[in-house]
């Protein structure tokens, strides 16, 4: 009677090895080699043991007993896998739960302490456990979560599910699914060099996605339903709603977040929710890597542009590499663009310009080494974006935009050729999500992965030069207008850094270069190897979510006349922010120092310095006053190009209150005489200082330092401006012109113009003083004008 009764049970439910684990207990350990050491849990849906990760590495981990394939749900040890002979896990008397690998090293443990005897033992959940005799949790997996989250364990603020690196490495990947500063729960990519949300969709207010910032509990809960809630008022329902199926909410390797349910007759999973339709992979920044193209077709996919190939082949977020080197002596000589219709790249606007031609959107592109490409929008609207990178690119067959990549005229006409031979081929296209789809679909994704190799097909076409043409700037970005076209400056390139990588970048804080009001700037090097300056800030006061929200408004500034952001640094009372390096330090060491200026080269400081300061005043998103130039903050750059430096820092650090009222902040010399009236301070004392700049240019003198030998009328010392005032007055232009340079005849109308517009500006009365886009048509005038190519330079 028992022994068919057993028989039935058994063929129902196939017998667990016999020899599995129900717990483990003070001195007992688990062998990598034995494969009995295990633990199961009570019925059997989850087991806990040693893993194989690669040919002989393990990874200790949970999985789901009966899905296909062990589907596995944590793991302790997932970035460091131990051998595959002689490694354990053992309960330590002193109740610590230890892995160790072959040698003996500890790789992973809990860090627990308990005065009682305690065990280990696999939960019906799922969940890990370390309790003690009266089954308190000591430790418990659930609190640790890798890429998973299971019914009734609770997201909280310090969780964050992290993804595999691909779909069969389970090194930590770059997609993050967490709470972000904001109390709101976020998809990011955490790359080596970027980080950006993309998700929810980042364009519009954290509102209008449904969700609220001022519930800080932050706490997040998958139940026994399928249903999900969030502290956010984020909240879905499986579609399978209701009790039974085991489900699973885990963040993909591909950056997608997914609900499953499990088909226990099959072992299969199926997809019961994902994020809204917004969350579209292909903006996943960073999944096709530099110059890779993703499109929805109907999964996504990456490919390379005509003329380039996969860097890496088992690894997408490489990019593609052009199979001619793109150096900027290669481009100079004799350059030309590849088409690529409907497709755009996000991000890294180097500059922008609305209502011109592709022509003349080609010939910005073609003025400067840092563009790359650029995208033109089809829609009549005449807008240009050169692009300082493409990254993130993106195809679609109704975008009514084409992006024209910069490349040498030679690999434009290779491509030609050999792309003519490979259109019957397969590009290189692939498939990223198709495994995630339920099962039995596959070969129609196959197929379809053919098809797109044999669709895509990218017009190459030699592009004609047309003469250069003058154009009308209309410098108002109206913000609507950019949202509708998908085109946000968005905080790309811009990365969140951990305090101890900035420590290491700069060897502990080991070289300065430069110290100012706010903080002292340190040279470093970042692990992808970039040359950066790291500006530790000292006072701030705000908190870290509004030190991020401004931080991340800064870094969508992008500029060639301003000091770029890359990033920064938000942990407790470490505030820093991480700048590209230039390399000739600032204007002042060159200036007043040493004399190793020419007229021609104090003229393009004076000019670049000029567009980027207009570019904060009047073109960027967010409108921006500087209120401490000088020559400390204008940096030069190999070129001697103007690149002004610490910008925004009137936002980080509130100075000037709401009603535009500030407390005197700047430098002695530089102060526009509003500062000293308690008077609003508006964009016209920038002008003020700047004007003290170009002064400054054409006397060689240092306004902050400036001790004349004549008194004036009240007997006080007579500051810069007002000597050179006198001077002009007189009649003698002469004495005021720094006598270290050699000023021919022909250059004599440059040094006029820096002089004249400087007066202007430091005129007492700010209604008087031009606005910077006015000070940048004034100084055009005199930009070699032989050369109509800088003339179309005033696009910014
Ligand atoms: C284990 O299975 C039995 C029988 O199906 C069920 O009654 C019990 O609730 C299950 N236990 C847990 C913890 O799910
Ligand atoms: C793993 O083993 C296979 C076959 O035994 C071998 O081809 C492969 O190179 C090995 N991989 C590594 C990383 O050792
Ligand atoms: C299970 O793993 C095998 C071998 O790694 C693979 O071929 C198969 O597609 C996997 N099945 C599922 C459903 O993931
Ligand atoms: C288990 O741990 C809890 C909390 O530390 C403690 O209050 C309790 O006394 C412990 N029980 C035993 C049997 O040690
Ligand atoms: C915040 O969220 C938690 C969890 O969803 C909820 O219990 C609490 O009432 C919320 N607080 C406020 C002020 O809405
Ligand atoms: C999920 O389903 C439950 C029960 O039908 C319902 O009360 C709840 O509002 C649903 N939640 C969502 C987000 O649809
Ligand atoms: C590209 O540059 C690298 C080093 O800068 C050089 O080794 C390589 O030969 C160049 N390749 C081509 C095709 O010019
Ligand atoms: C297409 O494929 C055939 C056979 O592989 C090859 O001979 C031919 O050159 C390819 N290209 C074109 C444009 O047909």
């Amino acid at each position: 009677m028992l022994i068919p009764l057993l028989l039935a049970f058994f063929s129902v439910w196939p017998p667990p090895p016999v020899m599995a684990l129900q717990r483990l207990t003070s001195g007992d350990y688990m062998a990598v080699e034995n494969a009995n050491h295990f633990l199961i849990s009570p019925n059997g849906t989850f087991s806990s043991g040693f893993y194989r990760v690669g040919n002989n590495s393990y990874c200790y981990s949970i999985w789901f007993t009966n899905s296909f394939n062990k589907t596995l749900v944590w793991m302790a040890n997932r970035d460091k896998p131990v051998n595959g002979e002689q490694s354990r896990l053992t309960l330590n008397a002193d109740s610590n739960l230890v892995l160790t690998d072959a040698d003996g090293t500890v790789v992973w443990s809990t860090d627990t302490v308990s005065d009682g005897e305690i065990e280990l033992r696999l939960l019906e959940t799922g969940n890990l456990v370390l309790m003690n005799q009266s089954q308190h949790f000591i430790w418990q997996s659930f609190d640790f979560p890798t890429d998973t989250l299971l019914p009734g364990q609770r997201f909280l603020k310090s969780s964050t599910l992290i993804s595999m690196r691909t779909q069969r490495t389970y090194l930590s990947g770059f997609y993050y699914f967490k709470f972000n500063d904001d109390n709101v729960l976020n998809l990011i990519y955490n790359g080596p060099s970027l980080s950006s949300v993309y998700w929810p969709y980042t364009m519009v207010l954290v509102f209008e996605n449904g969700r609220t910032p001022y519930n800080s509990s932050r706490i997040a809960i998958l139940d026994e339903m399928g249903g999900f809630q969030s502290s956010d008022r984020f909240k879905f329902n499986a579609t399978d709603y209701g009790f039974g199926p085991k489900r699973r909410l885990t963040m993909d390797y591909d950056g997608i977040l997914r609900l499953y349910s499990l088909d226990e007759a099959t072992g299969a999973w199926k997809i019961t929710w994902v994020p809204d339709g917004r969350v579209d992979a292909c903006m996943v920044h960073g999944l096709c890597g530099d110059y890779g193209i993703c499109e929805y077709n109907p999964f996504p996919s990456c490919s390379c542009p005509p003329g380039f190939n996969r860097a890496d082949s088992s690894d997408w977020t490489k990019g593609c590499k052009p199979l001619m080197n793109l150096t900027c002596e290669s481009m100079s000589k004799e350059v030309d663009f590849i088409q690529l219709p409907n497709t755009d790249y996000f991000g890294y606007d180097w500059s922008y310009a609305q209502h011109v031609s592709i022509e003349v959107c080609r010939n910005i592109c073609l003025s400067s080494c840092e563009c790359s490409g650029f995208g033109y929008a089809l829609d009549g609207s005449g807008q240009c974006y050169p692009k300082s990178a493409l990254r993130n690119g993106y195809r679609k067959p109704d975008l009514a935009v084409k992006m024209f990549l910069k490349v040498p005229k030679a690999m434009v006409k290779s491509t030609m050729d050999t792309y003519s031979n490979e259109l019957n081929c397969s590009m290189e296209t692939e498939l990223v999500m198709n495994t995630h789809m339920e099962g039995g679909k596959g070969s129609k994704f196959e197929y379809m992965g053919l098809l797109i190799g044999v669709v895509v097909a990218i017009g190459v076409s030699e592009v004609v030069f047309v003469g250069f043409g003058w154009w009308f700037i209309f410098r108002k970005r109206v913000r609507e207008e950019l949202v509708n076209m998908g085109y946000v400056v968005l905080a790309m390139g811009f990365k969140r850094f951990s305090y101890d990588e900035l420590k290491r970048a700069t060897k502990n804080f080991k070289q300065e270069i430069g110290k100012g009001g706010f903080g002292t700037v340190y040279k470093g090097e970042l692990d992808d190897g970039r040359i950066v300056g790291v500006k530790r800030l000292e006072g701030v006061l705000q908190g870290d979510a509004e030190f991020w929200a401004e931080v991340s408004i800064i870094g969508k500034i992008n500029h060639k006349n301003l000091v770029k952001l890359w990033g920064f640094c938000a942990e407790k009372h470490h505030k820093m922010l991480v700048y590209e390096y230039v390399r000739n330090g600032s204007l002042d060491k060159h200036l007043f120092s040493s004399c190793s200026l020419n007229l021609d080269q104090r003229y393009e400081i004076a000019v670049g310095t000029a567009k980027g300061l207009s570019y904060l005043h009047e073109e960027c998103l967010e409108w921006i006053l500087h209120c401490d130039i000088k020559p400390q903050n204008i940096l030069l750059d190999e070129g001697l190009e103007a690149k002004v430096a610490d910008f925004g820092m009137s936002k980080l650090f509130r100075e000037i209150n709401e009603s535009g009222f500030s407390k005197v902040r700047g430098t002695r010399g530089y102060l526009a005489p509003e500062w000293m009236m308690n008077l609003k301070i508006d964009a016209k004392a920038d002008v003020y200082s700047y004007g003290v700049v170009l002064l400054e240019l054409v006397t060689g003198k240092n306004a902050s330092s400036f001790r004349s030998s004549t008194t004036g009328d009240d007997g006080g010392c007579v500051d810069l401006v007002k000597w050179i005032m006198k001077n002009v007055e007189d009649g003698e232009v002469g004495k005021v012109v720094d006598q270290r340079l050699n000023v021919e005849e022909d250059q004599m109308k440059k040094m006029k113009v820096l002089l004249k517009v400087g007066l202007q500006c430091v005129r007492e009365d700010r209604n008087l003083r031009p606005v910077m886009s006015t000070i940048v048509e004034l100084l055009a005038c005199c930009e070699e004008p032989e050369e109509p190519d800088v003339h179309g330079d005033v696009y910014d």
